[in-house]
């Protein structure tokens, strides 16, 4: 079943077609890769499924409801989680604090306005600590972890929203091989442990085709192909617009 189905979405800025008529369908329970160069409409797309810019035309359904022109916090709570591809955490709070806070936001609906929150989802939290590997850092600030990390606490805060399609915004943007070979490993153990659907923008070849099954190439905002890795990397059209492509943009 497609957890996700995206029919002729359209975005442009100004003059910029950044999405244009775009259709997209993610099953359920699998790892779906984006790629295409900078500019090409990757982050849109995603700003568009999350309902961070409203769509000029197109619809967006979520395990089969109309989620189209909801707000972020309403396509949040009803389970998609997103990464951003500038990282996007509380940096003078713990790493503790960040996931605790995810939790919060979340579920907290309801609680007393001054209850002690640093007694709140304890358990959940550190249960999503160890997942992304960062139980040894939970008392440090998060403003002063090492880039990998960082990614890997972004992460922790999309899981404790209790998502089930992860949207990842260049998971790996800024990491090492190591770094990148790790994050790619925890993306795919926590996508197969919870049954998650991910969709991922990557820049990195070799990061795409060793983890998604399913791989859609964007260009000027459209899609150019789409397949199994075996089928993108033959494609000629996919070499043309790659060659001298390697590096993701810091926007
Ligand atoms: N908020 C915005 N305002 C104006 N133009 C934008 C905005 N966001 C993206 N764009 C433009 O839309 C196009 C697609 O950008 P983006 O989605 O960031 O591409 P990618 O993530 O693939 O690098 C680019 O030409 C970019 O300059
Ligand atoms: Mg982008």
């Amino acid at each position: 079943m497609a957890i996700l189905e995206i029919k002729g979405l359209r975005k442009s800025f100004g003059g910029v077609m950044a999405v244009a008529g775009l259709d997209l369908e993610v099953e359920d329970g699998h790892i779906y890769s984006i790629i295409g160069p900078n500019g090409a409409g990757k982050s849109t797309l995603f700003n568009l499924i999350s309902g961070y810019y409203p769509c000029d035309e197109g619809r967006v359904f979520f395990k089969g409801q109309d989620i189209t022109g909801l707000p972020p916090h309403k396509i949040a709570r009803l389970g998609i989680g997103r990464s951003f591809q500038v990282t996007n955490i509380f940096p003078k709070l713990t790493v503790f604090e960040n996931i605790q806070a995810s939790f919060i936001y979340t579920r907290g609906k309801g609680l007393k306005l001054f209850s002690d929150a640093g007694k709140l989802f304890r358990e959940e939290t550190e249960e999503i600590l160890s997942k992304v590997g960062l139980i040894d850092q939970a008392g440090e600030l998060a403003g002063t972890l090492a880039a990998g990390d960082r990614k890997r606490l972004e992460l922790g805060i999309v899981l404790a929203t209790g998502p089930d399609l992860l949207l990842l915004d260049e998971p790996t943007c800024g990491m090492s091989p190591k770094e990148t070979a790790n994050t790619i490993d925890l993306i795919k153990e926590i996508a197969e442990k919870e049954s998650l659907a991910v969709l991922f923008t990557e820049h990195k070849m070799d990061v795409v085709f060793s983890i998604a099954v399913h791989i859609t190439v964007m260009n000027f905002g459209a899609i150019i192909a789409a397949g199994k890795p075996d089928d993108i990397r033959a494609n000629e059209k996919v070499q043309q617009i790659y060659f001298g492509e390697d590096r993701c943009s810091s926007k």
